[in-house]
Parts: structure tokens; C-alpha cells; sequence
């Protein structure tokens, strides 16, 4: 957080907003796009599944997993009443039903055991409370559910002090993360191959 003639405002990356997080929005979704294939390819919905995405953005990669699911359901929480609007738009009329809602991940408005897949690209590193989010995630999973975790990379950025994350401002953050999913109660942890800079996890609940 930046504090700015007495206004709290966040860094666009973390809460994108006003004119500049349209801008943003563009940018981050096209700098995005092979995470969002990686994560499809990853997640290989079936038409009936019921999916939910962390941190959705722009709303890109909740379209291409509505389109697959249209039997099914596609929600998602993000912060940022900004990308809410624009993710909402773009999502209308297509695939099967829809729950945007606005809000934080650390706690997560649906009931346990609804959704077979979850996704979090890139907002890992704004989570103050990792743990406790992703224990929200194995929740709200169905047992065997899977779990996509794409973080972007900060081990060589100088000045990670800014984020939210403790982990994030770790030098080994991606290591830390597995310990966290183990930590959160999840299993079959995997790393993949890294997607451009970005790493990728996934991991499930227990059956
Ligand atoms: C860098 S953007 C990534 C957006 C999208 N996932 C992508 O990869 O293109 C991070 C997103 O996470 C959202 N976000 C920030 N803090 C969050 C939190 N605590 N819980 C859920 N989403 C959060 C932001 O509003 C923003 O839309």
C-alpha cells in the first residue's frame, strides 16, 4: 500500500483501478496469455465441472473455462470492483452458470466441496495469510479436487518488500510454497515446468 495525499492506494498489480488499471488489464492479460493456456491444458475441463478462480483479473482465462464448461460453473474472487466489472462483461452469456463475487481469498463464499478444479495465476504474492488461503482452497475443493498454482517469479526482483506475502519476499518463495500446500493439507504435489518466468504447481486434495 501507498500512501498518497492521505489515500491509501494499492499498487495496480495488487488492486488494479481508475483509468491506469484499464491500461494494466490489457497489458497483464496479454503478458498472460501462455499461463492461461498452461492452465487449461493443466486443468482439461469437462463440460459439468465446477470451477473457481482466485485473483480472476481481466476475466480472459474465466471465459476460455466457461466456454468448456457449459454444463457446469465458473466463479471467481477478486478484490478490485474494476476488474469485477470488466471480468463480469466479458463473461456474460457464455458456458453455463456464473458467481463473480468481490472479495479477498482468505475467505471464500462457497460452500465446502463444490468445485472440482480451483486456479490462482499470479496473486499468490498478495495474500497476507497464505496458509489460511489455501486451506479456503482445499475446502471449498471436492476430495481429489486439483489445485493450479501459477506464481510469478520474484526470486530475482530487488525489492520484493511491498508484497503482501511474507513468503513472497523470500528468496526461495516457490519452495515455500509447496510446504505451505503441504501445510494447507493438500497432496500430489507437483512443480512443472516453468511457463515464460512463471512457476507452476499443482497439487490436490486428499481422496
Ligand atoms: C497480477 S493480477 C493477475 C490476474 C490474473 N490472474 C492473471 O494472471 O492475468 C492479480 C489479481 O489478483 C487480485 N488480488 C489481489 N489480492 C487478492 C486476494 N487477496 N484475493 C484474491 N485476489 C486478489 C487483484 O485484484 C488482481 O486482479
Amino acid at each position: 500500500m501507498i500512501a498518497m495525499n492521505n489515500r491509501i492506494t494499492h499498487p495496480q498489480p495488487m488492486h488494479p483501478h481508475g483509468v491506469t488499471g484499464r491500461l494494466f488489464g490489457r497489458l497483464m492479460e496479454w503478458g498472460n496469455r501462455a499461463s492461461y493456456d498452461r492452465c487449461l491444458e493443466l486443468l482439461q475441463p469437462q463440460p459439468t465441472d465446477t470451477i473457481l478462480e482466485i485473483g480472476f483479473g481481466t476475466g480472459r482465462l474465466l471465459c476460455d473455462l466457461a466456454e468448456s464448461t457449459p454444463l457446469g460453473m465458473v466463479a471467481g474472487i477478486d478484490p478490485s470492483a474494476l476488474m469485477l466489472e470488466i471480468a463480469s462483461k466479458r463473461l456474460n452469456g457464455k458456458g453455463g452458470m456464473h458467481d463473480l463475487q468481490l472479495g479477498k481469498a482468505d475467505r471464500l463464499p462457497w460452500q465446502s466441496s463444490m468445485f472440482d478444479h480451483v486456479a490462482a495465476l499470479h496473486c499468490f504474492q498478495f495474500w497476507a495469510d497464505p496458509v489460511a488461503t489455501l486451506m479456503e482452497a482445499n475446502r471449498v475443493l471436492k476430495r481429489e479436487g486439483q489445485l493450479v498454482l501459477i506464481l510469478r517469479d520474484h526470486e530475482n526482483n530487488r525489492d520484493r518488500s511491498w508484497l503482501p506475502n511474507p513468503w513472497s519476499r523470500h528468496p526461495q518463495e516457490t519452495a515455500a510454497a509447496v510446504t505451505l500446500l503441504q501445510r494447507a493439507g493438500f497432496t500430489s504435489i507437483i512443480r512443472h515446468p516453468n511457463v515464460g518466468s512463471s512457476h507452476v504447481i499443482t497439487a490436490r486434495k486428499p481422496g
